[in-house]
């Protein structure tokens, strides 16, 4: 029989870990503190993987119908965490609950589990101090959605044991998610430092007149972004020169000057500004239809997905 993982809390990004897992053939428990909400959850998984099956782009070698019959809901925690290898923490994010939630789980926790948590920017030590496993406590972060955008970012409290991060890494892999492993906790972890920067930098652009928010939204989507999808900044730079040493060497003067012309953070997202851009999306995104905007970016973020996975033949 194969290994089991439970999923704690079955909203939006709970859902999403459970296809993954079941895709990877892994059986799957999920528990929500709203009994309600865990059949509720069940039927919008078996919805989703039927349509993705559909789309040719459901995940892994066995049909939807196998992968739905893998996962299983409880009202019970207990119930829902027995013979379970990996827990998955999938609660809204609140310092206050998260903690509760680790603390109970700690009772029901081995010496060989690794109890995850899907965390956006609470590291553990913000949650696990108080348990007496919180050496088996990681944060492993999905990017939304999930299922078509593989990274994880594993982020270790002061006290996660080395086997955690490794098994959470393998795992990952193994279900074909993309981790990568801090080695130690950071405010944002990486993405959302990186994100972050970016953000800055267009906002600032943006406030000093320079482009207007759709051409500051092409310059990623149209120039960086394409790219970005198959390598990263630093491989950038080994490909742009002749080796990163050669780009170091050819363009750190210019860039240290446009760097220096930049303003430094951090600043402040201000409302006026917020509300600047939104009028100018009034046409083209207005606010009621965002839900529709955002199944269009999921699509086309599902045929990347695809085509990535088809290109590395995985
Ligand atoms: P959600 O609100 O869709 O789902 C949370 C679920 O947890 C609900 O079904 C709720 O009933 C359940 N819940 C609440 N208290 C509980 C408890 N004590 N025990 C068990 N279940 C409980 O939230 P979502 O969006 O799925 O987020 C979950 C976590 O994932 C958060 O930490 C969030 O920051 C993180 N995350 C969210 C992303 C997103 O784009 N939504 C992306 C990456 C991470």
């Amino acid at each position: 029989m194969s290994e089991k993982v439970a999923i704690v809390g079955s909203g939006l990004i709970g859902q999403f870990w459970a296809m993954i897992f079941a895709s990877g053939g892994f059986r799957v428990s999920i528990y929500d503190i709203d009994t309600e909400q865990v059949s509720r959850a069940l039927a919008l998984i078996q919805e989703k993987l039927e349509r993705y099956e559909k789309q040719g782009c459901l995940r892994g070698s066995t049909t939807a119908t196998q992968q739905a019959q893998l996962i299983s809901g409880h009202t019970d925690l207990a119930e829902c965490l027995t013979g379970a290898v990996y827990i998955q923490e999938c609660v809204p994010e609140s310092v206050d609950l998260k903690t509760k939630v680790f603390l109970q789980l700690d009772p029901l926790l081995s010496d060989d589990v690794v109890a995850a948590s899907s965390s956006s920017c609470l590291g553990p030590s913000q949650f696990a101090s108080a348990m007496k496993h919180r050496d088996r406590v990681v944060v492993a972060h999905p990017v939304n959605p999930p299922y078509f955008i593989p990274l994880v970012e594993i982020v270790p409290g002061p006290w996660t044991a080395d086997d955690v991060l490794t098994k959470t890494r393998t795992l990952m892999e193994k279900v074909g998610q993309s981790p990568v492993t801090l080695k130690k906790e950071v405010p944002g972890f990486a993405l959302n430092r990186i994100q972050y920067a970016i953000i800055n930098e267009c906002w600032n652009m943006y406030k000093d007149g320079i482009l207007s928010s759709e051409d500051i939204d092409k310059v990623m989507k149209d120039g960086m972004g394409p790219r970005y999808a198959f390598i990263g900044p630093l491989e950038t730079m080994h490909l742009n020169a002749d080796g990163i040493v050669d780009y170091c060497k050819r363009y750190a003067d210019g860039a240290y000057s446009v760097c220096q012309t930049m303003k430094p953070p951090p600043i402040q997202y201000d409302v006026p500004t917020a509300e600047k851009v939104q009028a100018e999306f009034a046409s083209s995104i207005p606010v009621d239809k965002i839900p529709e905007r955002r199944q269009w970016r999921d699509d086309r973020l599902a045929a990347l997905a695809t085509l990535k996975r088809q290109r590395d033949n995985k």
